[in-house]
């Protein structure tokens, strides 16, 4: 049996002895990004998309519009995540976000990437933040070394082909990491303190209420943007945000305060501080 760091349900990561994590799917696409017993076993191959063809790289993307004035140390933020895609419901999610001015945080796997170039761009554009998620969506303590290299290293040069930059955070697949990966990884991890378990039941009523429950300041939430029951509950979850005055953010701005260092790995972002948080509630009050 191999020990795993595995991310369960609820807050943090606790380390589990088992052989295979459950707290996530594989992506759809599950003969493109499915590693074969024979994959694993043997040195990983270099796509073509993996030598970048000179002049033909995007120019770097200018720096997406950030929200300066949301400081997640004096207010409620919530960081809104997805993983796997992105996919046929992704343009959709996009558009909603895009309506309540919501930024999110989206951890691609390659293949997926690759074959959605318009739809990374867009993200881009929007002010989204995007994360590794592999290319094969591995179980990583069960590869070697230059698997685990590759298998962010493939995905990130696909990601900078199409929008110009590298990713600054990654999230590993079913969270599932252990010291020797963690020392291996490219940037830091990005886990999650709200698991909606949107893959399991697939229904967008049970996500909400997940998150509407262990909503509380820095939550990131985990999704998977390739169900469209997930996507759905979305819209009726950005209004709850607004209500309760949460604010959507990247994991970036959530994690304002923290080194995102290679190998560090985060579960949730900053709360404000007793002291600002009145402040703030003060100067809201004293502007009406
Ligand atoms: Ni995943």
């Amino acid at each position: 049996m191999m020990l795993l760091i595995v991310a369960v349900t609820g807050c943090g990561v606790t380390a589990v002895d088992r052989e295979r994590p459950t707290t996530e799917p594989t992506p759809q696409s599950s003969a493109e990004v499915r590693p074969s017993t024979a994959r694993l076993n043997s040195p990983p191959p270099r796509p073509a998309h993996a030598d970048p063809t000179p002049g033909v790289l995007a120019p770097p993307s200018p720096e997406p519009e950030v929200e300066p004035e949301v400081d997640c140390s004096a207010v409620k933020c919530v960081a809104l995540t997805f993983d796997d895609g992105p996919g046929e419901h992704t343009e959709k999610l996009l558009d909603i976000l895009e309506r309540h001015q919501a930024k999110a945080t989206f951890f691609v796997v390659g293949p997926n990437a690759e074959s959605n170039p318009g739809t990374m761009k867009r993200m881009v554009r929007a002010g989204h933040e995007l994360g590794n998620h592999t290319w094969h969506h591995p179980v990583l303590p069960q590869l070697t070394d230059a698997q685990v290299r590759y298998e962010f290293d493939s995905t990130d040069e696909v990601i900078r082909k199409i929008t110009g930059n590298r990713t600054k955070m990654n999230r590993p697949p079913y969270g599932a990491s252990n010291p020797r990966v963690n020392r291996l990884m490219p940037s830091a991890s990005i886990m999650w303190s709200i698991d909606t378990l949107d893959w399991r039941h697939r229904d967008a009523a049970t996500s909400i209420a997940v998150v509407k429950e262990q909503l509380s300041p820095g939550a990131i939430v985990l999704f998977h943007d390739i169900h469209a029951p997930s996507v759905a509950a979305i819209e009726p979850l950005l209004k709850h945000f607004a209500a309760k005055g949460y604010h959507p953010v990247t994991v970036s701005q959530i994690l304002a305060s923290s080194k995102l260092k290679p190998g560090a790995t985060f579960e949730r972002g900053d709360a404000p501080a007793p002291r600002k948080a009145k402040q703030a509630k003060k100067r809201a009050r004293a502007k009406g």
